[in-house]
């Protein structure tokens, strides 16, 4: 048998599960989220989706992974519902596909930290992001970022990881705030401010069938929910451990750095006259770019940026890749050096059309993002509220909160979570049908 590590301080836990939950989701793929979806409108959707599902959907994983103390597919056999464990093989299929374009932005972020030094995209931040996203220059860069995730979980370095979180949070807070002055006395900031934080509500009414599904995918990716990554780190908590406390800083840290990177994208987008609307996967890399290109040591504070920015994205793909890894050793008995060279290889692979091809980043972001994450966090959802029994006796252990407020919570799992998670999940397959399938829109509204 293997034996199990234990979180050796509650600290190290949480930290573990920031590094999990901090990455692009927070620095890359929210600013082009919010952008799409039309500013502010999509900010207020965002927020109130995490905190009124994206936290509890988290205690719901941590009930989980503590109970069982097992990876998500082994968790449901522990708990004695074998055949749950098609709910936790989404999750490693979903992981899988997660991985594969993750790694190819994490290897664009890659490429800035170099491209800062040499000031390579200061003159034309636009052009530069398009020359170097797509092609050789990108697969380059994607195979370097696996061969690091998989490199670092290879060894099976705890310790290493930790040490990095610890250094990557409190960085990239202090930047985005350095940043965020800056941003602030820009030309742009006031349009930048308006656009970012006066939501429309005429808009909101309108939108909402698109905007609801990707303030719900965002939520569930930022906060890494829906495929078991969290049910891995709960496992090794202890039971007198306060699962709601511990889940509220993560949620609250991962939100602020979220909300931060808005502050100090959007002025800039504003000054140098791009539509956030427009800016897609690049929006970061553009708007970002046009400002360290007109700051004094821009070079330097670039690197600085976009360094952190890597740590922070590979201490969450390391988290996604833990994810099928352990799955790998628990199910087949290989050695975790074999499992970590064989799944990274395979996952390197599956990136490459996106490497080659910008249009594939967006179908496998959607695939994950849009169906795959709300769809595992339904099963879960169900699980927790209709099918364990425990779960609300799991979630009481180690803290002193009331009994109401824990049943307040089993029930709000079990009828509006899980109402208005279907709805998204509705809302989302027929958008990702119509788009990539080229079905005719089925629903009524
Ligand atoms: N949350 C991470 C980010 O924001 C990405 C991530 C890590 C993730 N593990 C996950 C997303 C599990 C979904 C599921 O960058």
């Amino acid at each position: 048998m293997f034996e199990r590590e234990s979180w050796a301080t509650r600290i190290g836990f949480i930290l573990a599960a920031v590094g999990s939950a901090v990455g692009l989701g927070n620095i890359w793929r929210f600013p082009f989220q919010t952008g799409q979806e039309g500013g502010a409108a999509f900010l207020l959707i965002y927020l109130l989706f995490i905190f009124a599902i994206g936290f509890p959907a988290m205690l719901v994983e941590f009930v989980i992974g503590r109970r069982s103390k097992r990876n998500p597919i082994g968790a449901f056999k522990k708990l004695g519902y074998d055949k749950w464990k098609f709910a936790g093989a989404i999750g490693v299929l979903t992981a899988f596909i997660i991985l594969a374009f993750y790694s190819v932005v994490g290897g664009w972020v890659l490429r800035y930290v170099g491209a800062s030094i040499t000031g390579s995209y200061f003159a034309e931040p636009g052009v530069y992001f398009n020359a170097i996203s797509m092609g050789y220059d990108a697969l380059l860069f994607h195979a370097i970022f696996m061969l690091a995730t998989g490199g670092i979980v290879y060894l099976g370095i705890r310790r290493g990881i930790e040490l990095a979180v610890k250094i990557m949070v409190p960085s990239i807070v202090i930047l985005l705030i350095f940043l965020g002055i800056y941003a602030f006395t820009l030309e742009g900031a006031i349009s930048g401010y308006s656009y970012y934080l006066s939501p429309d509500f005429g808009f909101i009414a309108e939108e909402w069938t698109s905007i609801l599904p990707a303030a719900a995918g965002q939520a569930f990716f930022t906060l890494s929910l829906g495929m078991g990554a969290m049910i891995t780190y709960s496992s090794y908590i202890d039971e007198d451990k306060n699962l709601g406390k511990d889940g509220a800083s993560i949620v609250s840290l991962d939100t602020i750095i979220a909300v931060m990177t808005g502050f100090v994208v959007f002025p800039i987008l504003f000054t140098i006259g791009i539509d956030p609307g427009s800016g897609g996967p690049g929006e970061l890399f553009v708007g970002l770019g046009g400002a360290f290109a007109g700051l004094p040591g821009g070079e330097i504070l670039g690197a600085i940026f976009f360094l952190t920015v890597f740590i922070a994205a590979i201490s969450s793909a390391i988290s996604i890749l833990e994810v099928v890894v352990s799955y790998i050793i628990d199910n087949f008995r290989i050695d975790r050096k074999i499992a970590a060279v064989a799944v990274s290889t395979a996952i390197f692979l599956t990136g490459v059309p996106v490497a080659l091809d910008i249009y594939w980043l967006e179908v496998y972001d959607e695939l994950t993002a849009l169906v795959l994450l709300p769809l595992g966090m339904f099963f879960l959802v169900v699980f927790v509220g209709w099918v364990y029994k425990e779960a609300a006796e799991e979630l009481s252990k180690g803290t002193d909160t009331s009994e109401g407020i824990i049943k307040a919570w089993l029930w709000h799992v079990r009828i509006p979570m899980l109402l208005i998670i279907l709805l998204v999940l509705i809302l989302n397959l027929e958008q990702y049908l119509v788009e990539y399938a080229g079905i005719e829109p089925f629903l009524p509204i």
